[in-house]
């Protein structure tokens, strides 16, 4: 519930989506989730390091948030022996990719 919670929050309050898609499915017994939205997205370089504590792509902007959403959501899939990857493409979207045991 953590996980999904922080994702879905800041798709709200981060993407200026209108639309959000959450998939799931199994994969060679594994759960899959996928959580993508068609917002607008995170660059490159962010991207690399959005899973840090405390680290906000929107630094110009006072935008609410403190920067450990997304490192908290790291920690936990790490404790569920999972895995998660962010892909994004700027202007069109993101997305979650969530594997776990
Ligand atoms: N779905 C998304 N669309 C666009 N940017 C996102 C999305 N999810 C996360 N981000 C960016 O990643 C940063 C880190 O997220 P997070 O760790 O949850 O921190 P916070 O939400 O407190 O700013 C956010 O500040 C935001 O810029
Ligand atoms: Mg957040």
């Amino acid at each position: 519930m953590r996980i999904l919670n922080n994702l879905i929050q800041n798709v709200i309050s981060h993407s200026h989506a209108d639309k959000i898609e959450l998939a799931l499915s199994e994969q060679n017994r594994n759960i899959k989730i996928l959580l993508s939205d068609n917002g607008i997205g995170i660059d490159k370089e962010d991207l690399k390091h959005i899973f840090d504590r405390l680290y906000k792509c929107d630094k110009g902007r006072s935008e609410k948030g403190s920067g450990l959403g997304l490192s908290i959501v790291h920690e936990l899939v790490e404790k569920l022996n999972g895995t998660i990857t962010a892909d994004s493409i700027p202007g069109k979207g993101t997305i979650f990719t969530l594997f776990s045991l």
